[in-house]
């Protein structure tokens, strides 16, 4: 995941491979609760593993029921359920901003306290305390469940308590549907639990909306034993005795609005081969699937057969459209991005339930298109959208909402080359943690287009750690290549071969079967991050540095590090050499002095017993051969920018080469001009 302040996503130009998608939001969260409530354990698959699951999965933890991991990836969970009985009467539940947790559980718990005896309180973040939920509170409140508001009136966090009257479950529970379905989608989730005198109706009022949504909730409550005979989209009938009965085990469908980023990249970009999606496919039960039909309208190619969909590009600039979105708010959003890429104006209408969601994403959505150069035109339920004329650089507020970080990085295929940074990007946790890896591991673009910083210097300067600090700050990769200088003079003193052998050298470096794993160097099989640092494989790198050879060899594998979104390099020639053209170079150094005493520090803190004189003039031996070598010797670049660090925090160094960065992006000059 990307746990940086901004990621900018370089120009990219095409797509094509294979993304397995994360679960569905709205399955597992539901699959959780059904699970939760059940009699006996419920083995869960495939479970989305993400910021909304986490909560729901600690709400019912907290409820007494048996929630265990099987297995490491997060996907695969056992839950023993309650079996309608409440095993915990007090609880303090908090959602963070999941929807899918707040609106079901406060429905169920409404119920199980009213009759059973329990006090139960609901909060979330602040927006969760934005977010409307006072047409279920009245739902419940007909049935006779005391809610108390402990904010603003409609609002969460709410308290839940015991009544001694029985509820009134004689009278159909009228619930409204247009301001979102997951009211009724809650309580058709929980009223299973007071069906045991009667049948119990719940009828909707107003227009339903996302009806796809309840058909989501209606099929996984068959799965679960419940069967909810329906009339229309109005009136919902939950049957005398309805029972949760686990079906054992549960399989968790690919996520379809997370599909629909993947549905467009390939409607964008896949002019050569095609995207293939894995996880949903022709037999979803889920609603947003229909986005495929709705960006084939656009020029999607799309091809699909059960839990897969293959897209590439068909008719290209796309077709504008104007479209109810009624029944895909989540994924039309992808649509507004899309749109920028159509011939015309796009008008996707019937989305008023996008303000109350996340965030207000019409105001959200039309303000960060505009920031592209789009003409955007928006109401209470539609927005329009015209493309630019030409593309600005744009930095993308993404408002706490995984969404609009999803859809935006689709900007980033604009013909203008420009670069998109997009704010916050690890919001995209709430549904999909590795969305940016998944991305960037489908997608192409010249190499000319992906930036690099260099940071080159003499042996303990500091640049190994200022550069691997700028990269992760960044979300960048991050190449050491010393560590390649050192793993060939590893693998030829493990061979004997002597340090004035070139040709034997140069062949060695030539088979490097050099890898890195999580940043750790690995030869072959073997972990050698800890070899590599050892002072003897330092002294003989920088002879075997020395030959022509040998650094042609490693220059494939070094300018191979650099990919999407962008690089730091640090060595001796990064700026000079191998990435001449790098965006940034830095030339870091620091006296002999200080360069001993913190090799020294190091050493010592390793338990390796060290000397400074002899340290000293050991740097002072390496600097001069590297400096004097005829093949790429130790030298600033041109124009490169100069940083002594002798007094300098490693933060402080960071600050000087990050503000360097910015004044080379063309985000804030962008902000300044449209101010
Ligand atoms: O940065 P370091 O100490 O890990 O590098 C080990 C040796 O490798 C160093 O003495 C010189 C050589 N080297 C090089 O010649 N060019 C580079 N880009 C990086 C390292």
């Amino acid at each position: 995941m990307f746990n940086t302040p901004f990621l900018d996503l370089p120009p990219l130009q095409s797509a094509a491979g294979t993304v397995r998608l994360p679960g569905s939001k709205s399955i597992s969260n539901r699959v959780l609760l059904l699970a939760g409530l059940s009699e006996g354990h419920t083995l869960v698959h495939d479970l989305l593993d993400s910021d909304d699951t986490r909560v729901m999965l600690q709400a019912l933890r907290q409820l007494g029921c048996a929630v265990e991991p099987q297995g490491s990836a997060g996907t695969t969970w056992r839950i023993g359920g309650i079996g309608g009985r409440l095993s915990t009467r007090e609880a303090r539940l908090f959602l963070g901003n999941a929807g899918t947790a707040m609106r079901p559980l406060t429905a169920a718990l409404a119920v199980l306290a009213a009759t059973q005896g329990g006090t139960f309180q609901l909060s979330g973040i602040a927006r969760m305390h934005e977010r409307p939920i006072g047409d279920l509170v009245d739902a419940l409140r007909q049935l006779g469940c005391p809610i108390d508001y402990l904010g603003n009136e409609g609002f969460p966090p709410l308290r839940l308590r015991a009544t001694t009257s029985p509820l009134d479950t004689a009278a159909p529970i009228r619930v409204r549907g247009d301001v979102s379905s997951q009211f009724l989608t809650a309580l058709l989730l929980a009223l299973p639990l007071v069906t045991t005198h009667r049948d119990v109706v719940i009828e909707v009022e107003g227009e339903l909306i996302s009806k796809p949504y309840v058909e989501i909730t209606l099929n996984l409550l068959a799965r679960f034993g419940i069967a909810v005979a329906r009339d229309g989209w109005r009136r919902f009938t939950l049957p005398q005795g309805s029972a949760y009965r686990s079906p054992g085990e549960i399989h968790v469908e690919g996520d379809a609005s997370s599909a629909s980023y993947f549905i467009a990249l390939g409607a964008l970009a896949a002019t050569e081969a095609p995207v293939r999606i894995e996880g949903v496919g022709s037999d979803s039960i889920q609603g947003d699937i229909r986005f495929v039909d709705a960006a084939q309208a656009m020029g999607a190619s799309v091809t699909t057969g059960p839990g897969w969909l293959e897209v590439r590009r068909g008719s290209f600039a796309l077709r504008s459209i104007t479209l109810d979105c009624n029944h895909i708010p989540d994924a039309a959003m992808t649509l507004a991005v899309m749109a920028l890429y159509a011939q015309g104006t796009t008008r996707l209408t019937n989305i008023a339930s996008w303000r109350v969601k996340e965030t207000d994403r019409i105001a959200a959505m039309r303000d960060e298109l505009r920031k592209l150069g789009a003409q955007v035109d928006s109401g209470d339920d539609f927005i329009a959208i015209t493309p630019p004329r030409s593309w600005r650089p744009a930095s993308i507020a993404t408002y706490d909402d995984h969404r609009i970080a999803m859809c935006f990085a689709l900007a980033a295929f604009n013909p203008d080359r420009q670069p998109v940074r997009v704010l916050d990007p690890q919001c995209v946790a709430k549904t999909f943690p590795d969305y940016f890896e998944a991305l960037f591991g489908l997608v192409q673009t010249p190499l000319a287009c992906i930036p690099v910083i260099t940071v080159d210097g003499p042996t303990a300067s500091g640049k190994g750690t200022l550069a691997s600090a700028i990269a992760r700050r960044l979300g960048y990769h991050f190449l050491d290549s010393g560590a390649v200088y050192r793993a060939t003079a590893l693998v030829a003193m493990r061979k004997s071969v002597a340090a004035d052998d070139g040709d034997a050298l140069g062949r060695i470096a030539a088979g490097l079967d050099l890898h890195f794993i999580g940043g750790d160097a690995h030869l072959g099989d073997e972990n050698v991050a800890e070899a590599l640092r050892a002072e003897d494989v330092g002294a003989m790198a920088s002879r075997v540095s020395a030959w022509p050879q040998v650094r042609e060899a490693l220059r494939q594998l070094q300018l191979s590090f650099r990919r999407v979104p962008g690089l730091v390099a640090d060595g001796r020639d990064m700026g000079t050499v191998i990435f001449p053209g790098a965006n940034l170079k830095v030339f870091l150094t620091a006296s002999v002095a200080t360069r001993a005493e913190r090799r020294h520090k190091q050493l010592i803190s390793k338990g390796i017993p060290a000397n400074i004189a002899t340290l000293r003039t050991e740097l002072e031996a390496r600097d001069a051969r590297d400096q004097n070598r005829s093949v790429s010797p130790l030298e600033p670049a041109q124009d490169a920018m100069l940083l002594d660090n002798s007094a300098l925090t490693v933060d402080a160094s960071m600050e000087q080469v990050l503000n360097a960065w910015e004044q080379r992006r063309p985000f804030a000059a962008a902000a300044a001009a449209k101010g």
